[in-house]
């Protein structure tokens, strides 16, 4: 969570801060900050809440010339969102930006209070720079290491003082960080998108590598405290991709993209009608005889989806995880064990843990991710990307069809391998993965419907999305969607379980969206919707068989494969949760309270 950027040169430091705080804004937005330090003079700025009233403080303020700089965009983890909260933290003489969660912060901060310093923030960063302020003598950058042996978490820092006025200190261990160069300027971003454009090369710094840049030049320490040599990589990517494009926000517009983007995502991987993923070699899969998935929202319900296709499809045995709780249960591991993990952004923090925790267990591991060269993916023995391009709304769309057809595909390629299905039946998946591309297309009299009927779904005691099979993972999504956008408490539900308790909450003011596809027991479902309907629960149904006793119905095309149905029937939710955030008026792409990567545990 946060994001932070930095810059060592002489063009002007503000506008850099500024359009790189702006590409990172996703990773938090409840304060933003920029420190300048330009010969003697120092010069801070803060705002709460997003990146444009930082823009606007800083209007009259430029910065070229050489100097030093740093920023910072905040997901408040401690200390609620006020300017004293936001970063860049003071001291005297120094500034601080910090993502991660130093966790002996208490700790450290009653030992420099009791040496007389005090405090303006209730952060756990403001420990870093009175620390380091205290530990100085007549060696900044030996300051710094002395600081950095003191904390205790996860953390990406920099640091810049007027003790050494051309120099920005660094340090990574556990959130990302990496570092540009072009000619003698350097940048630092928590993400590679703030340097697209602005630098060619870069290095992504590994956890415990720490360091500082003078005069154009690196230095970069490992773990051990020994200098490293390091190799520079080319930055590929393609900025262009993430604007809006016409589209009221960029969520509506990853929503179109999906039919096109699944295109991408199949692309060289169904070869002579198999199914066929290059990243899988070295014996990965050797030896494996059972599959654990760890991963937190989104990307867990459909790491949930896929267990039943694992199961059903490829015979082996599939547990699914919540990243965050398997850290702590102390899992029994065995090293027959594919550990996968699904992520978009390759960063969320629980499931990187739990991927080390996997690794140090000896398991093999896979990811399945949609950025390259993200922590998660250069952890894992293989990665399979889910080319989905890059997603800016908070709400995952675009990254869930993606990591679902990764998913999809890779368990049939789990039961070519296993002998677990036939020609005829391989066939059949591959055309339906080939007709997905069309299932995803949204057409305009869809989008108008749910745009009308989103009116009548604007008030009510709660919603209730129900499914059964896969189609249960896609209501907890659907559910996940609405609540992270229109803040109205909504449920994921089996629809079996329903009579197990939740259906005491059903009158006329619970809603109840019903995924019913024809493919996966209908009749059951049917019976639980009717159920619903006896207790005279308003019913919006979703299927391609017309249902006399829903309130609202939304009949969809496909009746031939469970996996069009969930895939025309995610476009469904994902519109309806769209349409209600903006009656509503929110900021649809950055939710309140939200991040778009959670790098905090
Ligand atoms: O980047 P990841 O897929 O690891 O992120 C996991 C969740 O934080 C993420 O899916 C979150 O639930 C989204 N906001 C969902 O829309």
């Amino acid at each position: 969570m946060c994001g932070i950027v930095g810059y060592l040169g002489k063009k002007e430091k503000k506008e850099i801060l500024i359009e790189g705080l702006r590409e990172l804004e996703y990773r938090g937005y409840d304060s933003a900050g920029i420190a300048i330090i330009k010969g003697k003079k120092l010069n801070n700025f803060k705002a709460i809440g997003k990146i444009i009233n930082l823009e606007e403080k800083t209007n009259d303020f430029h910065s070229d010339g050489f100097g030093v700089s740093i920023g910072h965009t905040r997901w408040a983890t401690h200390g609620k969102p006020t300017e004293l909260n936001a970063h860049p933290h003071l001291g005297k003489y120094s500034f601080v930006v910090h993502n991660g969660i130093i966790e002996n912060y208490q700790s450290l901060k009653t030992e420099l209070q009791d040496d007389g310093i005090s405090f303006l923030s209730q952060t756990d960063t403001e420990t870093i720079v009175h620390l380091f302020e205290k530990n100085y003598k007549d060696d900044s950058f030996q300051a710094f290491k002395d600081t950095l042996d003191r904390l205790e978490g996860a953390y990406a820092t920099l640091l810049i003082t007027e003790t050494a006025p051309d120099t920005i200190f660094f340090a990574k261990n556990g959130s990302p960080m990496l570092i540009g160069f072009e000619g003698d300027d350097v940048y630092f971003a928590s993400s590679d998108t703030p340097i697209i454009g602005k630098a060619e090369e870069v290095y992504y710094l590994e956890d415990g590598e720490y360091g500082y840049a003078k005069d154009g030049i690196v230095k970069l320490f490992n773990k051990d405290g020994e200098e490293k040599r390091f190799l520079k990589e080319i930055l590929v990517s393609d900025k262009a991709l993430a604007q809006k494009d016409g589209y009221r926000f960029f969520m509506e517009k990853e929503i179109y993209e999906q039919s096109t983007v699944m295109s991408d995502t199949m692309m060289g991987r169904i070869v002579d009608n198999n199914i066929y993923f290059e990243e899988l070699n070295d014996g990965l899969l050797d030896g494996i005889n059972s599959i654990k998935i760890c991963a937190c929202g989104t990307s867990y319900h459909t790491a949930l989806a896929s267990s039943y296709l694992f199961e059903r499809i490829s015979k082996i045995r599939c547990d699914i995880e919540i990243a965050s709780e398997f850290r702590y249960k102390e899992p029994l591991l065995s090293s027959d064990t594919l550990f996968i993990t699904v992520s978009q952004s390759g960063e969320t923090a629980d499931t990187l843990e739990a991927l080390k925790m996997a690794k140090r267990a000896g398991l093999k591991s896979l990811s399945i991710c949609n950025v390259d060269n993200s922590s998660i993916v250069r952890e894992s023995d293989a990665s399979i990307l889910t080319r989905a391009g890059i997603e800016k709304g908070v709400a995952s769309t675009k990254a869930f069809a993606t990591q679902m057809m990764v998913l999809w595909m890779f368990a049939i390629e789990l039961a070519q391998r296993r002998n677990t299905i036939t020609k005829e039946n391989l066939q059949i998946e591959i055309d339906a993965m080939l007709h997905t591309p069309k299932a995803l297309i949204v057409k305009d009299k869809l989008h108008n419907k749910l745009n009308r009927l989103a009116k009548r779904y604007l008030h009510g005691h709660g919603f209730f999305f129900i499914g059964r099979d896969i189609f249960y993972p896609l209501a907890l999504e659907g559910a996940l969607k609405l609540k992270e956008i229109s803040y109205l408490h909504a449920e994921g539900y089996p629809a079996g379980e329903m009579k197990h308790g939740p259906i005491a909450l059903a009158d006329s003011e619970l809603f109840t969206i019903a995924l019913m596809p024809k493919t996966v027991h209908y009749d059951k479902i049917k019976s639980n919707v009717e159920e619903l309907s006896a207790r005279d629960a308003t019913i919006l149904a979703i299927s391609p068989e017309p249902f006399e006793l829903a309130d609202d119905f939304i009949q969809t095309q496909y009746d031939n494969h469970p996996m069009l149905e969930f895939f025309e029937m995610m476009v469904i939710t994902q519109l309806l949760a769209l349409e209600i955030s903006i009656r509503l008026g929110n900021d649809v792409d950055m939710p309140r309270n939200l991040a778009k990567s959670v790098t905090v545990e």
